[in-house]
């Protein structure tokens, strides 16, 4: 037994926040932005709209594509670090407004790896029987962003990703995952304020210690190492070699991270999916996005050996491989 992609689905909110638009806002130009990241524009959430509003176009869109029927879902995993509120989980919001009855439902915090995660905790209840696991990352990221800091400002954008998991044969669908963490580097990239450590107050705000802060240098070389031995564990440990790779999808947060990873593993450029030049890092969204995506445009065919691998705050590192 194995678990099988039966569908998957996928939302951006229809604002469009271009690199123009940041130069009017920060320090910054749009020749910076697309050297240094690889990023042109991002979507943004119109006001009042919150993760569960992303996440449940993405995952309805994932059930039809699936044929499979909100009643039918055993489990609503949703990988989010911005879900509606503190409390409940945004997964039981969905839960509800997708009338998943039968279904139990969490939210997975890991960052930017949420997703990956997400479709481990999957496969391991599918391959001990669950019938239907529905995994969505999800995310406004522009609700953590301090829209006056160029370091961080220009990178993330909002959108959603799904999918529907079920059983499959064997030797098809997920065929290994590999998790990593190093609590360590904690402060490499957090919110320090609005926990349990800093509660919400006027301090908390006026000192913008609600939004992400993050060493951006430093982080890049680590996730260039992490996502390489993401990729490398993945292969080793199904005995199949980097060039057996028919698609390469991994966490879009930068362009030159992701040439960097590419050259070190000698994976032809054409083989990667990119599209953070379009939606900017979209964190636990990032690679069900860009799965998606890749359906759609039958870039995915069916026996291709799919790789997915994530790197982001934790510090968290994540690979999936997966015969589609
Ligand atoms: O998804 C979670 C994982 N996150 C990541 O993987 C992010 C990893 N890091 C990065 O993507 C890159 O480090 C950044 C894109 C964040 C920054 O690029 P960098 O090449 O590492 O630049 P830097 O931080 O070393 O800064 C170089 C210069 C600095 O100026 P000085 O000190 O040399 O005068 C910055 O102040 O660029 C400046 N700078 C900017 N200039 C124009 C930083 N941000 C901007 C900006 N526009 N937006």
């Amino acid at each position: 037994m194995s678990s099988d992609f039966l569908g998957t689905g996928s939302y951006v909110p229809k604002r469009v926040l271009t690199n123009a638009d940041l130069e009017r806002m920060v320090e910054t130009s749009d020749a910076w932005i697309v050297e240094r990241t690889g990023i042109r524009e991002r979507r943004l959430v119109e006001s009042g709209q919150a993760c569960s509003d992303l996440a449940i176009e993405a995952a309805q869109r994932a059930l039809v594509a699936a044929k499979v029927t909100a009643t039918d879902i055993d489990l609503i995993l949703l990988a989010t670090c911005t879900g509606d509120t503190p409390l409940p989980s945004t997964a039981c919001l969905l839960q509800h407004r997708l009338g998943a009855t039968r279904a139990a439902a969490c939210d997975i915090s890991a960052a930017c790896c949420g997703f990956v995660y997400a479709l481990s905790i999957a496969d391991a209840y599918i391959k001990n029987g669950m019938r239907y696991v529905l995994v969505i990352g999800s995310e406004v990221m522009s609700a953590i962003t301090d829209w006056s800091d160029r370091n961080t400002c220009v990178l993330f954008g909002d959108g959603a990703g799904a999918v529907v998991l079920g059983q499959g044969p064997q030797h098809s669908g997920i065929l290994s995952t590999h998790l990593h963490a190093n609590g360590r580097l904690s402060e490499m990239i957090y919110v320090p304020g609005g926990g349990s450590k800093e509660p919400a107050s006027k301090d908390v705000l006026e000192n913008k210690r609600c939004f992400v802060k993050m060493k951006g240098n430093e982080t890049f070389k680590i996730a260039v190492k992490s996502m390489e031995e993401a990729v490398k564990e993945a292969v080793e440990a199904n005995g199949v070699a980097i060039q057996d790779i028919d698609v390469f999808i991994p966490h879009q947060a930068n362009m030159r991270i992701l040439k960097a990873v590419n050259q070190r593993l000698g994976l032809a450029q054409e083989k990667v999916m990119i599209n953070l030049d379009r939606f900017g890092n979209t964190s636990a969204a990032s690679i069900p996005l860009a799965l998606d995506e890749a359906v759609l445009s039958q870039r995915i065919q069916k026996g291709n050996l799919v790789l997915l691998a994530a790197f982001g705050a934790g510090l968290t590192w994540a690979s999936a491989l997966i015969r589609w």
